[in-house]
């Protein structure tokens, strides 16, 4: 296992009614808050109403920033940074899924940035000074509540970069599982496969003597597919919803990564290149690229971790580590199929007319991928494989 430095400074208030609570986190930081959330799914089930009333009792100042869009775009973060700016704003407090709690990290970190927010996803600027930043998550999937990641969208350059900092964790975050009980059946589908291909990605590595780390991954990755397949037909269990939220924020936190080499991500870095330009939902660009990454990658060198994939998550029996890698593949490709989530690009309408554009983003800053690298013409052929 290689040294490593863990942080996990998020303050979590996990379970049912914790946003009473939400008063007394905020006010260390100031009495002017940004309430920043998307298209309405809060107002439809009181979550909203509830925070008004919260929040005023507490003596709150709210300013509020709506329609933050899936796949935020760059666009609602100017829109933050000049209400921030023009209401001297303390504390941003996000309310949604991952694109919403993205898009306040982003605005965040460009509060008291002279340039243009872009800048932070096209490595033209360096994160200094941000505002500090609560959430309420509404959709178990992304993990953006528990790490310091970001993931934006720009739409005139056709581009979806990420960016992140240690500073922009969230102060604290509230996980209220019952506020999930109204996430659609397709999005929680979305939401199990991300949380899974977030270990995918720190869990293949060609490191050796990181069982815990693996023991870890494996467990979340056995949570999702018990408990994604109980959602399915019951939305609302408490018991179900409860185990996703917890391993959606666990999964990229870096509890599992810790001790490793960097994780692979190449399938994370193709999929934000076709919901750049497609505007997919984020974990069904997973449910057909991952399968496809995972047998574009088997060969000598990476079937020990496939095949321990495998039988550890699968129960594959077979002795031969490619066969049994094929087969746990196989399982993975049918569990998502079995959530309804799509298998291929023609499945949701992407022919092939953009596979080159898609090859050259994701490898804009070089080679991509560590358990196998990746070059453009690698990515070509995944994303072929994909149609
Ligand atoms: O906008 P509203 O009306 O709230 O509706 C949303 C949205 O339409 C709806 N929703 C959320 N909570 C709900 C609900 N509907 C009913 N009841 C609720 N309780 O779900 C839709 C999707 O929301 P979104 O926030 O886009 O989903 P998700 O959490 O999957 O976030 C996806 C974004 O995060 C990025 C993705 O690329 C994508 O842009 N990622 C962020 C990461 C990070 N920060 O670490 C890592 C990920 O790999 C990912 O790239
Ligand atoms: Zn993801």
């Amino acid at each position: 296992m290689k040294n490593f430095t863990y942080l996990a400074s998020t303050k979590v208030l996990f379970g049912k009614n914790r946003v009473a609570e939400i008063g007394k986190e905020i006010l260390p930081y100031g009495k002017k808050v940004l309430l920043a959330y998307g298209g309405g799914s809060i107002k439809k089930n009181g979550l909203y109403a509830k925070l008004i009333e919260v929040l005023g009792a507490s003596g709150i100042e709210v300013v509020e920033l709506s329609g933050i869009q899936p796949n935020p775009r760059i666009e609602s973060v100017r829109e933050g940074i000049r209400l921030c700016r023009e209401n001297d704003v303390q504390f941003i407090l996000g309310v949604g899924g991952g694109s919403v709690i993205d898009c306040i990290k982003a605005i965040s970190m460009g509060v008291h940035y002279q340039g243009d927010a872009w800048d932070f996803f096209i490595r033209k600027a360096k994160i200094e000074k941000v505002l500090p930043i609560g959430s309420v998550l509404t959709l178990a999937a992304t993990g953006s509540e528990m790490n310091g990641n970001t993931v934006i969208s720009n739409e005139s350059t056709q581009e979806k970069r990420a960016s992140g900092h240690d500073s922009l964790r969230p102060q604290f975050s509230i996980l209220d599982p019952t506020y999930t009980f109204t996430v659609n059946k397709w999005q929680t589908a979305a939401g199990v496969v991300d949380v899974m291909s977030h270990i995918f990605e720190q869990y293949f590595t060609l490191d050796k003597g990181t069982f815990v780390q693996d023991a870890m991954a494996e467990g979340i990755l056995k949570t999702c597919i018990h408990y994604g397949s109980i959602l399915l037909n019951e939305p609302d269990n408490y018991e179900a919803r409860a185990n996703l939220m917890w391993a959606s924020s666990l999964a990229l936190n870096g509890l599992t990564g810790t001790g490793k080499l960097a994780g692979d991500w190449s399938t994370h870095n193709i999929e934000h290149e076709v919901s750049a330009i497609y505007d997919l939902t984020h974990g069904a660009g997973l449910a057909i690229l991952f399968p496809v990454w995972m047998n574009y990658v088997l060969d000598e060198k990476t079937a020990p971790k496939l095949a321990q994939y495998s039988r550890n998550v699968w129960g594959v029996s077979n002795p031969d580590d490619i066969e049994a890698a094929k087969e746990g593949i196989e399982k993975t490709r049918s569990f998502f199929s079995s959530l309804n989530m799509p298998a291929t690009l023609a499945d949701v309408d992407i022919d092939g007319s953009k596979v080159d554009a898609m090859a050259e983003g994701a490898c804009k800053y070089g080679a991509i991928g560590m358990f196998k690298k990746l070059d453009i013409d690698a990515v070509k052929e995944i994303l072929i494989k994909s149609l």
